[in-house]
């Protein structure tokens, strides 16, 4: 038998307590050249072995001190892990109840002393060849056991996709509300802004004419009308309403732009975006979602922009990268406010968006001056549901969906480095042409018919 014949032979474990026995049943197997033998003195070393070396075959006497043959096998014979070894009880010739006794307890089979060594190699044999079949059964359970964990994954993704489509169709329901919303404030806002136009020139004339009455009044020198004047000018407070009038007017006007401004972001970032990938300037697309969501972040942070102009258009579905915007740009203000409100700070805090071209990506980093992420914390944070904010402020659900649309949607990756304490980066790279398989795959979920 070569070396590597010897490694893959089947091993056989001889109990008995009688070392003449003992040897002489190595003896015949080793005879044999079929089995690797390995022997014991008596059950409870025989367990040891057992644990440590997992034989095919364990052939044991029955008489032994400390723990028996019967016991032994029913110690063999209830672990699940060990079961299946195939066990051959070793009688005397006069030793039938003990043979009952053996198999009752789960012994495979039993040979009388004093035996032959045909005989006894003979059902060694046999028994090695039910401990192949187990093995056979057995590897076979852990292929079945791979496939069905393999296709529990793919149940998995298949799930996680339904759950981004239906979060997709969501956002379009939201987006399409909002764009109405957007135009009906629109109209209102517009005349409102003309008025106020209006108004304010219409203030400058009448001003300019009070100007000029009060002039000739003055070179009239007719001083009974002069004091009434500045009597009733003092009990209106006159000077006071010419200084602040234009002064309020131009505040309005300017808070009309604004809501314009808001507005057109609004629709600009409500844009339903279809079910195909578009072209996307991604700058336009950060400096509406900036907009729009001013009010999350103006009380702790100031925002700079740091957008390439020459950014090449990137293919993308524009909602979701809305999306990914704005849930980055969400936590990095919840960062800032987390850390001022730790640390009694009062000056604002900082984000910072930038963007460049890489090779054939374009990279989105956001960089707050916020809390930064533990260690700990960092391992878990793209987990589904996993936030360290309170209930009504935190779902654990941004980063998640950042991490499902920039990579399964887009092809595309996503990092962050964070110190604690000083603030955080999140790095996310999107191809400029995109054509990812799960893109395939929800195409396919969501069309049962073939798409062509
Ligand atoms: N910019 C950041 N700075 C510090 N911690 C962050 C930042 N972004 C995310 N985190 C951490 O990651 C967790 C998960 O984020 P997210 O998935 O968006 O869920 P949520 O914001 O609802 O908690 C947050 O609770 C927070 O602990
Ligand atoms: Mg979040």
């Amino acid at each position: 038998m070569t070396g590597h014949d010897q490694a893959q032979a089947p091993l056989v474990l001889v109990v008995d307590d009688n070392a003449l026995t003992r040897a002489q049943i190595k003896g015949f197997l080793d005879a044999t050249e079929s089995y690797r033998v390995i022997t014991a003195a008596d059950g409870f070393e025989a367990l040891a072995v057992v644990q440590r070396q997992h034989p095919a075959v364990v052939v044991s006497d029955m008489t032994m001190p400390r723990l028996d043959g019967r016991k032994l096998v029913a110690a063999i014979k209830g672990n699940p892990k060990t079961r299946h070894i195939q066990f051959i009880l070793l009688t005397a010739l006069d030793g039938v109840s003990n043979a009952v006794d053996g198999l009752s307890a789960g012994a495979d089979d039993y040979v009388t002393k004093p035996f032959d060594a045909s005989i006894l190699c003979a059902r060694v044999e046999a028994a090695t060849r039910v401990a192949r079949l187990y093995e056979e059964l057995n590897a076979r359970t852990r292929e079945l056991e791979q496939a069905q964990q393999e296709l529990e994954a793919e149940v998995a993704m298949r799930q996680r996709m339904e759950a981004d489509i239906r979060l997709a169709n969501k956002l379009e329901a939201i987006g399409q509300l909002a764009s109405g919303v957007a135009h009906e404030i629109n109209t209102p806002a517009q005349y409102v802004g003309d008025n106020l136009q209006f108004l304010s020139t219409a203030l400058t004339d009448l001003i300019a004419f009070f100007g000029e009455q009060t002039l000739a009044l003055v070179q009239s020198g007719e001083p009974s009308a002069l004091d009434r004047m500045a009597e009733r000018s003092k009990e209106l407070d006159i000077d006071y309403l010419l200084q602040e009038m234009p002064r309020a007017l131009s505040q309005a006007s300017e808070g009309v732009a604004q809501i314009a401004r808001i507005v057109s972001a609004m629709k600009d970032f409500a844009h339903p975006g279809g079910a195909d990938k578009v072209a996307v300037d991604l700058n336009h697309l950060i400096e509406s979602t900036v907009t729009i969501s001013r009010n999350q972040w103006k009380d702790v942070a100031e925002v700079v922009l740091q957008l390439d102009p020459d950014l090449m258009p990137v293919e993308c579905h524009e909602g979701e990268i809305k999306q990914v915007v704005l849930n980055l740009l969400t936590n990095a203000a919840h960062a800032i406010g987390d850390k001022r409100a730790a640390t009694h700070e009062t000056a604002p805090g900082r984000i910072v968006i930038g963007t460049q071209q890489e090779g054939d990506a374009v990279k989105v980093t956001l960089s707050d001056t916020g809390c930064g992420i533990s260690e700990r914390d960092g391992e878990r944070i793209f987990d589904p549901f996993f936030t360290t904010k309170e209930v009504g402020r935190g779902t654990g659900q941004g980063l998640p969906i950042v991490r499902s649309v920039v990579m399964d949607r887009h092809g595309g990756r996503v990092t962050f480095e964070s110190t604690l304490g000083v603030g955080t980066s999140f790095h996310v790279w999107l191809p400029l042409h995109a054509a990812t398989r799960a893109d395939e795959a929800v195409a396919r979920a969501v069309s049962p018919e073939p798409l062509c």
